[in-house]
């Protein structure tokens, strides 16, 4: 498996990373996480686009232009001959004394990468998920993909632990997001998400969906709603790079509709495999 390192393309044995690495201590970072189908990278400019941003919104300034990251994820999946996975990048603040403050400005950023192997979730795609709501207890800059994700990592163990494949975050009664994706319901033919404000990461494959709606000409409510009425939605799913689009069947053991993937689930589906390379 080859990496990516500030410049470099190194065997794992030559990675050499930091203890002081503010990613380390800090979390003082952010990351991408992008498709790769049939060897081709899908979304690409979209996801280093939302890396840059997620950058300057922590203040980080990163040495590389959306056309040079584009660049070294090409050179990633074919040195390691990836055809269906996805690509991780990850930048820090760089290398430092463990001291809160920024360094100075003599201080790089760390870029890293590697590659996944990782198939589609086919049967789960199929078949559907369950869901478990969990309070939200993360900061208010979730539209940040930071690399802070304890609030996450204890939201999904929760999930996990009760039989369930994503918790679904809750925050002042109002459903926002998954742990790791985004969430739409269809009640009487609407779709319904969240805004993209403070409160969620607004998510690549999410803004898909948005678009496929559109192509299907199905109304769209970017509008809070709660859990109550996620529970009363006809239909139910979330959406990200690795999980696509993954229809909910049940959230806290209750089933959505009739307990099965939707009709207008399948159809976003169906056009979200049209347009994959
Ligand atoms: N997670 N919301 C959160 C909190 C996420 O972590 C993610 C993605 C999404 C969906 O974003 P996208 O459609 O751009 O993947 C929403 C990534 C995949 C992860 O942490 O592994």
């Amino acid at each position: 498996m080859i990496y990516f390192k500030d410049g470099e393309y190194l065997q794992e044995e030559q990675m050499n990373l930091s203890m002081n690495d503010r990613g380390y201590v800090f979390g003082d970072g952010v990351y991408e996480v992008i498709k790769v189908y049939d060897g081709v990278l899908y979304t690409a400019e979209e996801h280093m686009e939302r890396l840059l941003e997620s950058a300057a919104k922590i203040r980080l300034t990163l040495p590389y232009t959306l056309e040079q990251l584009v660049g070294i994820a090409e050179r990633l999946l074919q040195e390691n001959e990836l055809s269906v996975g996805h690509i991780y990048l990850q930048v820090t603040r760089g290398v430092a004394p463990r001291v809160h403050q920024f360094p100075d400005h003599s201080v790089s950023p760390v870029l890293t990468g590697y590659t996944v192997e990782n198939p589609r979730p086919l049967e789960q795609l199929d078949k559907g998920a369950a869901m478990k709501s969990v309070e939200d207890m993360r900061w208010l800059r979730c539209d940040i993909k930071s690399l802070n994700l304890l609030g996450n990592v204890l939201a999904k163990q929760e999930a996990v632990e009760q039989g369930c494949q994503e918790a679904l975050f809750v925050r002042d009664g109002i459903v926002r997001e998954g742990s790791a994706s985004n969430v739409f319901g269809i009640k009487d033919g609407i779709l319904h998400t969240h805004p993209a404000n403070n409160f969620i990461l607004n998510g690549i494959t999410r803004r898909v969906v948005l678009q496929l709606a559109s192509d299907l000409s199905i109304p769209v409510q970017e509008k809070e709603f709660t859990l109550a009425e996620a529970l009363a939605m006809d239909e139910f799913f979330f959406t990200s790079t690795n999980a696509e689009i993954t229809p909910v069947v049940t959230i806290d053991r209750q089933p959505i509709g009739e307990g099965i993937p939707g009709p207008l689930t399948r159809q976003l589906q169906k056009l979200f495999d049209e347009q994959i390379p």
